[in-house]
């Protein structure tokens, strides 16, 4: 397909260098947001005369027809061309000869790939935020229906402090709500028009770039021409956010594949959402969590390219920046294909509570509670924290738990104890006992859900 910019050159693009060029392969998706970019342009070059009205009017009408045919399959999208506006707006003079050729008046492949990327990424972060949503939607009903499940807190992976399931998959729903706020704040930075910055230096021609941005949904214009047309800090952030997206569906992987482990065995996922070995017939793997936890790295990797590639290139526009969208696609799309395995994952997993509480009776995860009961008895923490250390020692050495250990024998170790502190050191005490703001009671748990029901019923 004949380049754009023929003129000055007596020459083709040597062959080799064609598909080196094009970004046909990875921007074609953008067909909808450039035409409708296109439609905007035009209208506005009808509406400020800088183009006959009855001709502005052809153009929109003709963009409407092609988008109409792309979508149906009647136009297919030309794998030779050299980008998708030029296939566009080649498929335009094709149709209607002259006046085709009048669309790109004041304008540049520049702006309007700038243009098209943050439509196209405006769009796919709403799709992004309903996954997420939809995931602490099922986190919430999960915390619901298990808000009463003991299981044992951790710190480096040793059992420390008695929790409830729900408290638990609560964190993730606090960490998934902060993402959304990032997402929010991504598009409302990113919600800026940077059309009618042209190649660099905006135009002599009388554009009206508000009205361009009002038609397309924009908050405002981009105030410099140079930052309009190479800012691409709005695919930095976005992959910056994903990737703490990422982040968190990685650790809630790593979390869901050991709890299905005979290890632990706090869960079983559903048939449908495990695999099986071809050559062990017992195993029954969490493939879909551990590819999630692997694709982590790909948009940890999309984000170092958006950052290699913008940290040299002089203003404005480089060429180098055509790298962008491979990097920022692939984010989105990797975080899109996790979201929707994930969540339903999630949703149908089973939640083996007996297990869960039988490793809670185990690992002394009541000793601080203990060391609390002395505290309340006067006894100063420090020495309530030494006098539940030689019973812990104790019990280990007798294969005890802190509940079958006899009175007595916690009389020896401090003469304040009496039978009142096995009510105290009752798991299901301990827990509803944390009141503290944010900790794993009741009242705790019920703040947290309304926080994040609100969250997802908020616009983004
Ligand atoms: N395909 C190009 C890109 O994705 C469009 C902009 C081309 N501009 C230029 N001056 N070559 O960045």
């Amino acid at each position: 397909m004949a380049q754009l910019w023929k003129g000055r050159f007596k020459k083709e693009l040597a062959e080799e260098t064609n598909d080196f060029n094009s970004s046909i392969a990875f921007d074609s998706r953008m067909f909808e947001e450039d035409i409708k970019g296109s439609i905007a342009h035009a209208t506005m070059l009808g509406t400020s005369g800088i183009i006959e009205k009855s001709e502005s009017e052809k153009i929109t009408a003709e963009l409407e027809k092609i988008l109409q045919d792309i979508k149906s399959g009647a136009l297919a999208i030309d794998r030779n061309a050299e980008d998708i506006h030029t296939f566009i707006e080649g498929e335009l003079t094709k149709r209607l000869g002259q006046t085709g050729k009048r669309l790109h008046t004041a304008r540049s492949r520049n702006d309007q790939v700038a243009l098209d990327i943050r439509l196209t990424l405006r769009k796919e972060i709403i799709a992004i935020a309903d996954k997420v949503k939809k995931l602490i939607g099922v986190l919430c009903d999960k915390a619901e229906e298990y808000a009463d499940a003991i299981m044992p807190g951790y710190t480096h992976l040793q059992r420390a402090q008695p929790i409830t399931f729900a408290h638990h998959i609560m964190a993730y729903a606090a960490m998934l709500c902060r993402d959304l706020d990032r997402l929010s704040d991504v598009k409302r930075r990113m919600n800026v028009c940077p059309l009618g910055s042209c190649a660099l230096a905006g135009t002599t021609y009388p554009t009206d770039r508000n009205q361009v941005a009002e038609l397309l949904g924009f908050d405002g214009i981009t105030l410099n021409s140079l930052d309009g047309v190479s800012d691409r800090d709005f695919c930095i952030e976005l992959a910056s956010a994903l990737s703490i997206i990422m982040v968190h569906l990685s650790r809630f992987s790593e979390e869901i594949i050991m709890w299905c482990s005979w290890e632990f065995k706090f869960v079983e996922l559903d048939d449908a959402f495990s695999t099986g070995s071809s050559i062990m017939p017992q195993k029954k793997n969490p493939d879909i969590a551990e590819l999630v936890r692997g694709k982590s790295g790909r948009v940890f990797g999309d984000l170092t390219t958006l950052l290699t590639v913008m940290k040299g290139i002089a203003l404005a526009y480089n060429k180098d920046m055509q790298e962008d969208k491979e990097a920022i696609f692939d984010a989105v799309d990797t975080v899109k294909v996790c979201l929707t395995a994930f969540t339903p994952m999630i949703e149908t997993m089973t939640v083996l509570t007996e297990n869960m509480r039988n490793a809670a009776a185990k690992g002394f995860i009541n000793a601080t509670d203990c060391a609390d009961w002395l505290v309340g008895k006067g006894l100063p923490f420090r020495d309530a924290y030494k006098a539940t250390g030689e019973l812990v020692a104790l019990c280990i050495d007798r294969n005890l738990t802190l509940e079958t250990l006899p009175i007595d024998e916690y009389k020896k170790v401090c003469d304040l104890f009496d039978d009142g502190i096995y009510d105290a050191i009752n798991l299901e005490k301990c827990v509803a006992g944390r009141l503290s703001e944010g900790g794993p009671g009741r009242e705790s748990l019920a703040v947290q859900l309304a926080a994040a029901r609100k969250k997802i019923a908020e616009n983004h």
